[in-house]
C-alpha cells in the first residue's frame, strides 16, 4: 500500500510537471492528486523505517507533508508500531515550526539552525522540502540503501537523503544529493550531510580537542539549551584541533559496558560543522557536514552537490559495543584493506632526522633485518638539489633524489634494502612546498595564498592549490614517478603539515570561479589525486600523516592503510590517545612506534606500540645486548598476536582515567585466544592493583590457560600459568595481572584449551 502510494505519488509529481502532457491527462490525474494528498497523505502518513539489526531510525510525514524524525533507538518487533510514535515526538508546534526535520531547509517555516540554506537563482533565499518520494534496494545480505526524494514545492531544487545500513554492524552511512534544475546557477549556503533528531531525558556530549602532541583530549559536557558546535576552518589539516568524531550518551553518560550512546564521525578530510542544537522541548537537532564556513558552494543548472558520508552507530549497551561496531564496519567497508595485514617496520626520522646517506641507509636496512621487521621506512629528506632539504625550511616540492646524500637514487636503496632483507617504503608530502623550492619559483600561482597579503607559513611551508588539475596531475606524477622507477616499492608515509592560512586560489580566480569553492574543491582535488593513485595502484600501504594526528577520517582511509595518531609516542600519552582514538578506530588503522619518547622502560613502549600496527623508529645499533635481544622477540611475539590485535575484538577494560592503571584486551572472533594488556599509568607509590577486574569477551563455557608474553629477559612471571579457569570465572570474578612499581607493564595470552 504504502509502496503504491509512493510509487503513484511520485509518479504524479515528474509528470505532472512535464509540459509534454496533454490536458486530457491532467484532466484525468488533478482528481487523483486531490484524492491522494488528503486522504493518504494527510491521514495516511508515510512511515519509512531504516534498521540495522538493533536499531531504527524512522522517518514520517506530517499533515504539510514534511518529513520528520520520528524515532531513533532500539529497533522495534513489529514495524508497523513506529506509526504509533507519533504523538510522543511534540514534532510540531502551530506557532513556531516543524522541529524534527529530516533535513531542515531554512528560510521558511523553520526558525532552527538549518541543514539546507541556498539562495536561488533570483536571489530569493528561502527553501522547503516537501517528501516526494523513497526506494530501498539491497545491495546484498548485510547492506541495504534507503533514498527519499524532497522537492522545494515552489522552486526547483531537490534532494535526495541516502541511508546506507550496514545490518550486522549497527552502522548507518548518511549522505545527501542536491541537485537544481534552477535556469540560472544557485548557490549553496549549507549544505549538511545528515540531520538527526533525538528525544531523551539528556544529552551528554564527548569531544575532542588538541594540537601537535596533544591530540585526542576528551571533555564530557551535558548539552544544555542552544547550540554547541564542534568545527574545523583549518582546511589541510583540519583536525589539527579538533577531530570530526565524537560520543553522545542519552539520558546519562554511557559506560563501556552500560547505556545508550552514539558514536558519529564524518568522512570528510577537510572543514567540518556539527550542530548539536537542544530546542525548547528538550529535543536534540544534529546536524553535520561540511563547514559552510567561507565555503558558499555555486550549483550550476542540472547539476548536483553531493555531501560527504556521516557515519554513526548507535549502541543500547556503551560504548564499547558500539565501538566494536565501528571497527568491524570500518575493516570489512572502509579501510583499505581493513581485514588484510599490516608490515611491521623501521622509520629512521627519530633516528637521524635529515642526517644521513646511502651508507647511513644501507647500515639501517640491516639493523630493521637484525631486529626482525619487515620493511625500512626512509623518512623526510631525501629530495631536493638546488634548496637541498636538510632541514624543513627547503626543498620541499622539488621531488628528485638529492645527488649529495644519495648519488645512486631510490633504486638503488630500494635494491640495497632488499639485499639487506627488508623490503622499502618512503616519505612524501606532496601537498606542501617551501617557498624556498624551485616549484615555488616555478609556479607561485599552484600556492594557496593571499596575493595582496603576507604570507603566513606553517612550519615554514604552504599548501598547494589542489582545486587546480595541474596541481593534481603534478601531485599524482610525484606518486607515479616513485613507483614507475622503483616497482619494488612497498610503502609510503603521505604527511601533510600545515594548515591553510590565506585561503585564495589563483586558480579559482582565473577560470572565474568562486573563491568560496576553495575549501571544497581542495578536498574533492585531494580525493580525485587519491582515487586515480588507487587505480593504478591499489594495494600499496599508505600511512596517512599530519605532524600527528592531525589527519584521519573514514572517507580517507578509504585509501590508506593506516594513520598516525600522534607525533607524541611517549606511551604513557599513547595509552590514552590510543584509548580515546579506539573509540573510532581499529587497532589495525593506529600506527604505533617504539621510539625514545618518554621516560618508561623500552618494555613498556614496545607494550603499548604493540596494540596498534608496531613499528620503531630508534637506534637499534645503540640497543644494548639485552635490549636488542628483548626487541628481537617482541617482534616475534608480535607476529604471534598480531592476528588478535588487528582482527579481534576490542574490550577496554580498565579506564587510566578513572585508574592509575590500565587496562585492554583483544579477543579473537572464536573467542579461542586473546591478548590482555595492562599498564601502570599513575606514579605513586602503592599506584597499580592486583583487585580482579572483569574480563570480556571470552566465552563462559571454555576453559582458558594465562601465559604471560614479551617478559623482558631474565625475569619471571608472576602468573600461576597452569592453573585453568573458566570463561565465566574469569568475567565474573575476574583476573588481573598487577602491574606495580616493579612490573609497570604486562602483556597476558588467554587461550582456550
Ligand atoms: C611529521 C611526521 O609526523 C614525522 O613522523 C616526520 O615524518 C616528519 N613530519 C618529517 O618531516
Amino acid at each position: 500500500m504504502s509502496s503504491f502510494r509512493s510509487f503513484f505519488i511520485f509518479w504524479t509529481f515528474k509528470y505532472y510537471a512535464s509540459p509534454m502532457y496533454s490536458a486530457l491527462r491532467l484532466s484525468f490525474l488533478l482528481p487523483f492528486l486531490f484524492l491522494i494528498t488528503k486522504n493518504s497523505l494527510a491521514q495516511n502518513a508515510v512511515t519509512i523505517p531504516i534498521e540495522t539489526l538493533h536499531n531504527a531510525l524512522v522517518l514520517q510525514t506530517d499533515k504539510e507533508n514534511h518529513l520528520g524524525i520520528t524515532y531513533f533507538g532500539k529497533k522495534l518487533g513489529s514495524a508497523v508500531e513506529y506509526q504509533l510514535v507519533t504523538s510522543q515526538s511534540r514534532q510540531h508546534d502551530g506557532n513556531a515550526g516543524t522541529y524534527n526535520s529530516a533535513y531542515t531547509p531554512a528560510g521558511s517555516w523553520n526558525v532552527s539552525e538549518p541543514a539546507l540554506q541556498v539562495t536561488h537563482s533570483d536571489g530569493n533565499k528561502s527553501m522547503d522540502l516537501v517528501y516526494v518520494s523513497h526506494k530501498t534496494s539491497k545491495e546484498n545480505d548485510n547492506v541495504t540503501l534507503t533514498s527519499i526524494v524532497l522537492k522545494d514545492p515552489v522552486y526547483a531544487v531537490e534532494v535526495t537523503l541516502h541511508y546506507k545500513t550496514y545490518i550486522h554492524e549497527d552502522v548507518t552511512e548518511q549522505w545527501s544529493v542536491i541537485k537544481s534544475a534552477e535556469k540560472g546557477e544557485i548557490t549553496l549556503n549549507k549544505y549538511a550531510s545528515a540531520n538527526l533528531y533525538f528525544i531523551a531525558k539528556d544529552y551528554f556530549l564527548t569531544h575532542y580537542n588538541g594540537t601537535w602532541a596533544k591530540e585526542m583530549n576528551p571533555e564530557q559536557e551535558q548539552l544544555t539549551a542552544g547550540m554547541r558546535v564542534l568545527d574545523s576552518k583549518l582546511g589541510t589539516r583540519a583536525n589539527l584541533f579538533q577531530p570530526p568524531s565524537f560520543q553522545l550518551s542519552f539520558d546519562k553518560p554511557a559506560t563501556e559496558t552500560e547505556g545508550k550512546v552514539l558514536l558519529g564521525t564524518l568522512g570528510w578530510s577537510g572543514n567540518f560543522r556539527m550542530d548539536f542544537e537542544v530546542d525548547s522541548y528538550h529535543n536534540l537537532r544534529l546536524i553535520a557536514g561540511i563547514n559552510n564556513y567561507a565555503s558558499e558552494y555555486p550549483l550550476a543548472s542540472n547539476k548536483e552537490f553531493t555531501t560527504p558520508s556521516f557515519i554513526y552507530t548507535f549502541s543500547e549497551n556503551g560504548k564499547g559495543e558500539a565501538s566494536r561496531n565501528l571497527h568491524n564496519w570500518a575493516r570489512k567497508y572502509r579501510i583499505l584493506d581493513g581485514e588484510g595485514s599490516r608490515m611491521t617496520l623501521l622509520n629512521n626520522w627519530e633516528a637521524t632526522y635529515f642526517g644521513f646517506n646511502e651508507e647511513k641507509l644501507s647500515g639501517l636496512f640491516k639493523d630493521g633485518k637484525k631486529l626482525g621487521v619487515d620493511l625500512f621506512l626512509l623518512d623526510d629528506g631525501w629530495f631536493a638539489n638546488k634548496y637541498p632539504r636538510n632541514n624543513d625550511q627547503a626543498g620541499l616540492g622539488d621531488w628528485q633524489e638529492n645527488v649529495k646524500k644519495l648519488p645512486h637514487g631510490i633504486g638503488y636503496l630500494v635494491k640495497e634494502a632488499k639485499n639487506a632483507g627488508v623490503k622499502f617504503g618512503i616519505w612524501v608530502e606532496p601537498e606542501m612546498v617551501n617557498p624556498k623550492s624551485e616549484l615555488y619559483e616555478k609556479h607561485p600561482d599552484w600556492v594557496i595564498k593571499e596575493p595582496q597579503r603576507p604570507e603566513h607559513h606553517m612550519r615554514n611551508q604552504l599548501p598547494l592549490d589542489l582545486s587546480n588539475p595541474e596541481v593534481q596531475k603534478f601531485v599524482f606524477g610525484v606518486l607515479d614517478k616513485l613507483f614507475i622507477e622503483n616497482p619494488d616499492l612497498a610503502y609510503i608515509k603521505w604527511d601533510c603539515n600545515a594548515i591553510t592560512f590565506n585561503a585564495h586560489s589563483a586558480y579559482l580566480e582565473k577560470s572565474k570561479q568562486k573563491q568560496s569553492q576553495l575549501y571544497v574543491d581542495y578536498v574533492k582535488g585531494l580525493y580525485k589525486v587519491l582515487e586515480k593513485l588507487r587505480a593504478k595502484y591499489p594495494k600499496v600501504p599508505m600511512m596517512l600523516c599530519s605532524g600527528g594526528g592531525g589527519r584521519v577520517d573514514y572517507e580517507a582511509l578509504k585509501y590508506f592503510t593506516e594513520f598516525w595518531p600522534s607525533d607524541n609516542t611517549d606511551p604513557l600519552e599513547r595509552i590514552f590517545m590510543q584509548w580515546e582514538y579506539s573509540y573510532f578506530y581499529p587497532a589495525i588503522a593506529q600506527s604505533a612506534h617504539v621510539t625514545d619518547w618518554g621516560k618508561q622502560p623500552l618494555k613498556y613502549r614496545t607494550d603499548v606500540a604493540m596494540m596498534g600496527r608496531l613499528g620503531y623508529d630508534i637506534v637499534v645499533s645503540h640497543l644494548n645486548e639485552k635490549d636488542l635481544q628483548f626487541s628481537q622477540q617482541a617482534v616475534a611475539t608480535y607476529n604471534s598476536i598480531k592476528d588478535v590485535v588487528w582482527h579481534g575484538d576490542l574490550y577496554r577494560l580498565v579506564d587510566p582515567k578513572e585508574n592509575s592503571y590500565a587496562s585492554l584486551l583483544f579477543s579473537s572472533k572464536n573467542k579461542d585466544r586473546a591478548i590482555l594488556f595492562s599498564y601502570l599509568t599513575g606514579n605513586r607509590n602503592g599506584d597499580g592493583s592486583d583487585t580482579p577486574f572483569r574480563l570480556q569477551g571470552l566465552d563462559p563455557a571454555k576453559k582458558y590457560k594465562v601465559k604471560e608474553l614479551n617478559l623482558y629477559p631474565e625475569t619471571k612471571t608472576a602468573l600461576k600459568e597452569d592453573q585453568v579457569y573458566s570463561g565465566e570465572f574469569l568475567m565474573t570474578v575476574g583476573f588481573n595481572p598487577a602491574v606495580s612499581a616493579r612490573r609497570t607493564s604486562v602483556i597476558v595470552e588467554i587461550s582456550a584449551q
